[in-house]
């Protein structure tokens, strides 16, 4: 598949995860569309990931993407169980996703 189209699949389910985050985490949705949110769009991210690697590469960055993801997709979990507050795990999340995205355009190792 195209390269950009792959790219921005892989943005949507950025936007995704976040409305999703920001409706959890922030406006303190329990509401089960919200949650299902969460899990579709990270496995969107991680396919469409997937898919722009290609064949097997020599770089590294990306597995410190997939160990970013894997914590967005658990930390709500902190939230849940009142280790952190919601508004702290957000602003991790964030934090995670913008090293993400460091990481995906500059791709430094
Ligand atoms: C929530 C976690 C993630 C976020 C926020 C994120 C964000 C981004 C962003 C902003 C870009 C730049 C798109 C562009 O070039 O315009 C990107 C590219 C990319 N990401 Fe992710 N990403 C995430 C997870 C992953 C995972 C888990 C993988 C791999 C399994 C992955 C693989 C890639 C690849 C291969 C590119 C394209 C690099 C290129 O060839 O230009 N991403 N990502």
């Amino acid at each position: 598949m195209d390269l950009l189209l792959l790219k921005t699949l892989h943005l949507a389910g950025v936007f995704a995860l976040f409305a999703s985050l920001g409706a959890t985490m922030l406006a303190g949705s329990k509401a089960k569309s919200a949650s299902m949110l969460h899990g579709i769009s990270l496995v969107l991210i991680l396919l469409i990931g997937f898919a722009m690697l290609g064949k097997p590469t020599p770089m590294h960055w990306w597995k410190v993407k997939l160990g970013l993801w894997l914590f967005i997709g658990v930390a709500p979990v902190l939230a849940k169980r009142k280790l952190l507050a919601p508004w702290m795990v957000f602003a991790l999340c964030l934090a995670a996703a913008t090293a993400a995205a460091y990481l995906g355009l500059r791709k430094p190792f």
